[in-house]
């Protein structure tokens, strides 16, 4: 079973690998991040390097292969990232022989399908699924004539009317029982239950049409448009379409609070989209917004159905309890509140650092799904992290009041 998880990873892992040109294997699309090459090599060293060196104490393949891919970058400015670079990297087929050398090996362990193995599967899995949405992040960046073209049908609408809705004051449950045995990350474990005050949310999220009345105002211009010919344009994972008005902007979080300081409104807080997203008036706390059955496209735009967002309100079905849609999919949602631990935070056993290099009160935490979310993910506990400045990312906001 876990087997063909793996399989099914590694094949879109390969099916993203496929969309770029050779030429490209060695592009940085995004400075601030290794080239492609990078991540070639780091999904099945991560998984060898945790499963079988690190979990079962087995012996190596290439340890320099093993240290080059071991990790990546998150530096925070393009200095940082030159001083970080790597500036050779090994020839594609010994990285290629390395990577079948890397699957072979783990699925050797994955075929035994031993209980005592699940938490670093579980780890490994999880992480390549995290990658296929950070690989598309990094190609989308990559220029239009390096990558082949996904068909895709965009749809746009007449952007709803902004509404706001009240929810009252009450309980938001974040976190992890400690006693549930389903996986998730040490950042996601302790339960924390938060009273929330009363407070009113955008229905809906900010779309292109609200951020293009911000521009005319001084607001910034988001890192995905482009101006031409006195028009204004999104650039697509693979094409550029005149800007869809009923899309959620996407921007960072720096530029969202911008807009909500404008409107005299701020963003919510990590505790106040749990109370929107999975809080109910009759006080139970769902799995998901729409309730308890398990994601599926009609509940919202996530695990790869499309590359570019939808119209804010396509997705009535994935409504909250309050009525607050999109809060899973279509984006992730930029939230106050600096990532930190919970309570009786335990680093995890098979990743010591997956977290805690991240709790500097630099990065902030986001919520929900963007389009290329992978469904292995979406869970109310899961957290992901960005600077506020980050713009590659897909991640759009609504106010609070
Ligand atoms: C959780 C998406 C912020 O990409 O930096 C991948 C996930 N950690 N490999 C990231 C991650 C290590 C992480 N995010
Ligand atoms: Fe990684």
């Amino acid at each position: 079973m876990f087997a063909r998880a793996y399989r099914q990873n590694r094949k879109r892992t390969d099916d993203i690998f496929s969309m770029t040109v050779a030429e490209a294997y060695h592009d940085a699309p995004i400075p601030l991040r290794h080239p492609l090459v990078f991540y070639h090599g780091h999904l099945p060293a991560f998984s060898f390097l945790t499963l079988n060196r690190n979990h079962r104490g087995e012996e190596a393949i290439d340890t320099e292969l093993e240290e080059l891919f071991r990790r990546g970058i998150d530096p925070e400015s393009s200095a940082t990232a030159r001083s970080v670079a790597i500036d050779r990297w090994p020839a594609r087929e010994r990285i290629e022989r390395f990577i079948t050398a890397c699957d072979e090996r783990v699925l050797r362990v994955l075929d035994e399908g031993k209980q005592s193995d699940a938490l670093a599967v579980h780890t490994i899995l999880e992480h390549e699924a995290m990658h296929h949405e950070t690989l598309m992040y990094i190609v989308h960046q990559l220029a239009y004539g390096k990558k082949h073209a996904m068909r895709s049908q965009h749809h746009d609408d007449a952007p709803p009317r902004s509404e706001a809705v009240s929810i009252p004051r009450g309980i938001a449950v974040l976190g992890r029982a400690p006693d549930d045995a389903r996986f998730s990350w040490d950042n996601e474990r302790g339960q924390l239950e938060c009273a929330v005050e009363a407070f009113a949310i955008d229905r809906f999220n900010v779309t292109n049409a609200e951020w293009l009345a911000f521009v005319a105002e001084g607001g910034p211009t988001p890192f995905f448009w482009e101006r031409a010919d006195g028009s204004w344009y999104l650039r697509g994972c693979f094409e550029r379409i005149p800007l869809p008005l009923s899309w959620p902007v996407y921007v960072t979080l720096e530029q969202a609070q911008a807009y909500a300081r404008r409107q005299g409104a701020l963003l919510p807080t990590e505790a106040q989209y749990h109370r929107a997203a999975y809080a109910t008036p009759y006080g139970e706390t769902r799995s998901y917004p729409w309730g308890e059955s398990p994601p599926e496209s009609r509940h919202g735009n996530f695990d790869f159905a499309r590359f570019d967002p939808e119209p804010v309100h396509a997705k009535p079905a994935g409504a909250s309890a309050w009525g607050v849609e999109g809060l899973v999919g279509n984006g992730w949602e930029w939230t106050s509140t600096p990532f930190a631990p919970f309570p009786g935070f335990t680093p995890m056993p098979t990743y010591e650092r997956y977290s805690i290099d991240f709790f500097d009160g630099r990065h902030y935490v986001l919520k929900g799904a963007s389009p290329v979310t992978p469904r292995s993910l979406i869970r109310s506990s899961f957290r992901n992290w960005f600077y506020p400045d980050y713009p590659y990312v897909y991640a759009t906001f609504r106010c609070v009041r």
